[in-house]
């Protein structure tokens, strides 16, 4: 029996948005994005590799992982067993520290945590840039949560890369966590639906690079009203080309619509805040630090809004000691 490894990793949320994979059976992103990692929102994963296994046991919240959930984590921890030349199984135990049922996408945090806690565990030592392509290949979005603050994933790249670190603009996110639909299809079956059935895909991924680029200067320029400009515009583009797919695939409720309009009202008063939506009803915002108080009072009075959380930029992957409760 090994000594096991301990690794915690934060979510990201896209202010450039990846919906769409390249040609080719990599994982590999159709479109440029750029995120921004919270401190918030983190997964811990304890990774111990024990030669008396005969299967991979993953615990995930609590909870034995069967099924699809289970064969992501195993197809990421053989890739690097064949990296490491090892053949023992492992015992896998991860937690979220935030509503995991809420719908907030887990798999960013997920899998990088997992990709830096197995890898130590077998004693491999991965540069920042290796880890993000493990964990890319088991979830794009997790590539960028290997790094802290303002990351990229460029287009067919096998790797994220840092842009510019947590404290660089004086933000937050507050997140609306709004009422909750049916059932939301997964990201990778909605990708691959909007890509085949959506005529609006095209105009999407041709869009993307010049959106991306117009953020990428504006950050670094510290100019939020434009980086809110670009953010709020690759959102809704990403959300025009699944809602011309067919059938429709539509995220948005009633109640995120509520929200967007809180936004565009706080804005009318002077407040920067510019929304995102990902492949679900939630609307996360990114707001000035001087308001986010105020921000977060008003965007929890909409109907519909169940619950807000706040966040901080936040820090990269992280090994957090050898202890084996998870
Ligand atoms: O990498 P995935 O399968 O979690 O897909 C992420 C897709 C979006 O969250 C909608 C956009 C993004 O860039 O994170």
């Amino acid at each position: 029996m090994s000594g096991g490894k301990t690794a915690i990793a934060r979510a990201n949320i896209a202010l450039i948005k990846y919906w769409g994979k390249a040609p080719g059976n990599e994982n590999l992103t159709a479109v440029p994005s750029l995120s921004l990692t919270l401190a918030a929102l983190s997964t811990r994963t304890h990774v111990r590799f024990d030669p008396a296994l005969d299967a991979d046991r993953v615990q995930l919240g609590g909870a034995l992982a069967e099924g699809r959930p289970r064969a992501r984590v195993v197809s990421l921890l053989d890739a690097l067993r064949a990296r490491a030349g090892r053949t023992e199984r492992a015992e896998v135990v991860s937690e979220n520290d935030f509503p995991t049922a809420s719908g907030l996408a887990s798999s960013a945090s997920g899998f990088a945590a997992l990709a830096l806690a197995a890898s130590a565990a077998l004693g491999l030592e991965l540069s920042p840039a290796e880890l993000s392509s493990q964990a890319r290949a088991a979830s794009a979005s997790a590539a960028r949560s290997v790094f802290g603050g303002y990351v990229e994933l460029l287009a067919g790249a096998r790797a994220a890369e840092p842009v510019a670190p947590p404290d660089f603009l004086d933000v937050a996110m507050v997140i609306a966590l709004t009422t909750l639909g049916p059932k939301a299809i997964g990201s990778t079956e909605g990708m691959r639906h909007t890509e085949v059935t959506s005529p609006y895909y095209r105009a999407w991924v041709a869009s993307a690079p010049s959106l991306f680029a117009e953020a990428r200067r504006a950050l670094l320029a510290r100019d939020l009203e434009t980086l809110g400009a670009s953010m709020e515009q690759s959102t809704l583009m990403m959300h025009a080309s699944m809602l011309a797919a067919r059938p429709a695939l539509v995220y948005l409720r009633d109640s995120t619509l509520r929200v967007m309009e809180r936004v565009r009202a706080l804005r009318s008063r002077g407040i920067a805040a510019f929304f995102t939506m990902d492949a679900g009803p939630h609307v996360k915002v990114l707001v000035e630090r001087a308001a986010v108080s105020i921000v977060a009072a008003e965007l929890g009075d909409v109907p519909g809004v169940e619950r807000v959380l706040v966040s901080e930029p936040g820090a990269g992957a992280e090994l957090v000691g050898d202890s084996p409760e998870a």
